[in-house]
């Protein structure tokens, strides 16, 4: 193994092994119809009207929400530094005509100009963050004046014992089971900067450093939940019902 080979490294090559598989599971691919629905709900709520206004989907992956994201009127950019998440991306494009971009990147430095984006939205990618605060610094940056960013993350550890039960019962079956990427996973989770769960107050105290502000966390998913819940077995439903998951919305204040 090459001795510059790090952590970064070790968390695309396992996401990109992921990528075969990744839509396929509950939760990670969004079903047409209730679940759709209930996550085109929450970008009403959050963002308003489309309005034309750009967005980039940080560690876009296989273009769920950049899907979304088009669907629901914006014009969307993805990024994402796994090759294999991107072609999945891509193709989905393709398949569905809708012209999304899909740029090859780190989300802790896109490389994308300052100040080009309306909106910066990002799901499960800020748990896996190397250097969060930079990372905070930089989209606060990528930003226009009176631009918004959505972090939809969670602690996805969950503390309670109720959370931890429902977690081992659920514990993953089929390709994500298999050993190898299993110890991969627990490597890299017990090395990234929120090892312990990454929890709303925290990244907020480091989105108010990094210069946002007006921060509101909504920590009621229930409608999203409960939707993807109906699309997995008993159990995983009911872990998904009581995990412990966020949407923080934070602006960059006009000028
Ligand atoms: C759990 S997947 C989520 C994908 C997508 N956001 C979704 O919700 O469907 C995590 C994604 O983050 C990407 N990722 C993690 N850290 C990244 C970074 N620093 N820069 C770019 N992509 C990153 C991985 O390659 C992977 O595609």
């Amino acid at each position: 193994m090459p001795t510059n080979y790090d952590i970064r490294d070790e968390i695309r090559e396992y996401w990109s092994l992921r990528a075969p598989t990744f839509d396929a599971s509950p939760g990670h691919g969004i079903r047409e119809g209730d679940e759709k629905q209930a996550w085109l709900n929450m970008l009403e709520r959050q963002i308003g009207a489309p309005q034309g206004r750009t967005v980039l989907d940080l560690a876009c992956g296989t273009g769920e929400i950049s899907h979304l994201l088009h669907d629901y009127g914006l014009k969307v950019t993805g990024l994402d530094w796994s090759d294999a998440m991107l072609a999945i991306a891509r193709q989905k494009a393709i398949d569905r005509n809708s012209g999304i971009r899909f740029i090859t990147g780190d989300a802790e430095n896109t490389r994308e100009p300052d100040a080009s984006y309306d909106l910066i939205v990002n799901r499960h990618l800020v748990w896996t963050l190397v250097d969060p605060q930079t990372a905070f610094r930089h989209w606060f940056a990528l930003l226009k004046p009176g631009g918004s960013l959505l972090v939809i993350d969670g602690g996805f550890g969950g503390k309670n014992l109720l959370q931890r039960l429902l977690r081992w019962l659920s514990r993953p079956t089929g390709p994500q089971a298999d050993p190898a990427l299993m110890t991969l996973h627990e490597n890299i989770r017990k090395r990234v900067y929120f090892n312990n769960g990454a929890r709303a107050e925290q990244i907020v105290d480091m989105l108010k450093i990094a210069g946002f502000s007006d921060i509101s966390v909504q920590t009621n998913l229930s409608e999203i939940k409960k939707a993807q819940a109906g699309h997995m077995g008993f159990i995983k439903g009911l872990e998904r019902v009581v995990s412990y998951r966020y949407i923080i919305q934070a602006q960059k204040k006009p000028t």
